[in-house]
């Protein structure tokens, strides 16, 4: 098979928003405690989260990180994760079965992302609780001083408010799973008071509506547009969430996830448009596209979920999927699609950054090392800058069970044009053929390869573990050739690849 497009300046499609890289920290199995924090590990620092980790976030390049979850969040009392540790409360985590130690909370949380370089974007629990809980953590995390939660926080040891701008309105509320699974209507009024609550503390925060736990669910748009009839004047984003896995070894399919995640954001985005439209909106509404990953939910249903009534473990190993060359080819896929939709995704989170469906793994007391999915966000974090630009492609297809006959090719490009940086993201999704490409770089005048990377491999299985932490890493890109203005590359069979000129 072939393909080719044309990367032209001239043909931006939005200006990509660094929130775009952001990711996310659930209280769940062991993203938090022996995942980022381990007070006895070698490298902890003075809150005992783990230095080899903050390096490891650092070189991934995250931007916003969403806190404290996810289905966590829906039974979450904030205010036992702050104040001195020896009084905090131990709970049961009812979304996971897990026992919540609240050695962590969003002080500490809070320092971790500042050291990390990224932002705290948080979730407050509107599944068991409401409005004035929302109006009490905002209060406790940005009021300077001068009011109960304020001053609270002060005599806590954190001086400076933690400023927190993006504030997500709960967590999955259409789902069943979800405590205090809620209707459209019932959702959408509450998360409309509770918005118009936290603006009169501050009318400049972002705010993050549910949408659907994903585009499965039997209510998805009908949620969507109900909870936006609501919400519309008062939130600035609304919620995607996806997660893709291989399923009954249709490998043709599974890489064809893009497909898949390009319609279910062109689809929120008519939703939304539509409520614009029937109640002559001025403002555009964006999208949060705030957990998306590859995740083997299957597996977490039949082997990790904890049952047992009396069982109700510290940090269990739950959701460790073990990332393949064909997950991280899928993972690079799901970047591109969500950059070709800049103009609209402008905040996106990568469920989850350590140990729960995560780039970076950690042992206790030993080794940090990345999954292969690491490598297409590391990339595409520090290369796509600027604007995401409209390639106007041209790709043979194959078939597919799941989505029927898709492009073998996607692709997208940035363009920085303070810098003059460019660079192209693009995924062969064919299980079995190498597709030559050939792409029309002439309108960035005279320009070289700076940098190139693909993610493949024979065994499109391999995968990093324990022992083998570089079984799969990037290599240059050896077939790449830039003449007269055409770049041509082989890609072999499952591959994502990335290449900077400048
Ligand atoms: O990321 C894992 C879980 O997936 C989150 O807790 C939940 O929001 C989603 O269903």
């Amino acid at each position: 098979p072939s393909a080719n497009f044309t990367i032209d300046p001239r043909s931006g499609a939005g200006v990509i928003n660094r929130r775009l890289f952001g990711s996310f920290v659930e209280h769940l199995g062991r993203c938090v405690y022996d995942g980022i924090y381990e007070p006895s590990h070698p490298t902890a620092d003075i809150d005992g989260f783990r230095e080899d980790v903050k390096d490891l976030v650092r070189e991934l390049g995250v931007s916003a990180i969403r806190y404290p979850g996810g289905n966590f969040v829906s039974g979450y009392r904030w205010e036992d994760g702050v104040g001195p540790r020896e009084n905090r409360p131990t709970r049961l985590d009812l979304a996971w079965h897990s026992t919540e130690t609240n050695e962590v909370g969003i002080d500490e949380f809070a320092r971790w992302t500042t050291s990390v370089g990224s932002e705290l974007m948080y979730a407050v629990n509107l599944g068991t609780r409401g409005v004035l809980d929302a109006l009490d953590v905002l209060e406790y995390a940005n009021i300077r001083s001068g009011s109960a939660f304020a001053d609270a926080r002060i005599a806590n040891g954190t001086h400076e408010p933690h400023n927190v701008r993006m504030w997500c309105l709960g967590n999955e509320m259409d789902g069943p799973w979800q405590l205090g699974h809620s209707t459209a209507e019932d959702y959408g009024k509450l998360a409309a008071q509770t918005a118009k609550a936290m603006r009169q503390v501050d009318p400049d925060l972002e705010l993050v509506v549910c949408g659907s736990s994903s585009a499965q669910m039997p209510t998805f748009i009908s949620w969507e547009r109900t909870v936006l009839e609501h919400t519309y004047d008062d939130v600035d984003y609304i919620s995607c969430h996806a997660y893709y896995e291989e399923k009954d070894g249709d490998l043709a399919s599974f890489l064809a996830s893009g497909v898949n995640m390009d319609r279910f954001i062109e689809t929120v985005i008519a939703t939304a448009d539509y409520v614009k439209a029937a109640k002559g909106s001025s403002k555009t509404m964006n999208i949060s596209f705030d957990e998306w990953n590859v995740w083997y939910i299957e597996r977490y249903h039949q082997i990790d979920k904890i049952t047992e009534v009396d069982d109700w473990p510290v940090a269990p190993r739950l959701l460790e999927d073990c990332y393949s060359v064909a997950d991280a080819v899928v993972f690079g896929s799901l970047l591109i699609s969500l950059l070709k939709h800049a103009e609209r995704v402008t905040s996106a989170s990568l469920a989850q950054l350590v140990n729960v469906i995560a780039p970076i793994m950690t042992e206790p007391n030993g080794e940090a090392w990345r999954q292969t999915i690491f490598y297409p966000f590391a990339l595409t974090s520090r290369l796509a800058r600027g604007e995401a630009l409209n390639v106007r492609l041209n790709s043979d297809s194959y078939d597919t069970v799941q989505y029927g006959t898709v492009n073998v090719v996607d692709a997208v490009a940035t363009h920085d044009a303070e810098n003059g940086a460019t660079a192209v993201f693009i995924v062969n999704r064919s299980p079995d053929a190498v597709t030559t490409v050939t792409i029309d770089v002439s309108s960035l005048g005279d320009v070289v390869i700076v940098e190139s990377h693909i993610i493949s491999d024979d065994d499109v299985y391999a995968a990093n573990t324990l022992d083998q932490p570089y079984r799969v890493t990037p290599k240059p890109v050896s077939s790449a050739v830039l003449v007269d203005g055409t770049l041509t590359i082989e890609l072999p069979a499952v591959s994502w690849t990335a290449i900077a000129l400048r």
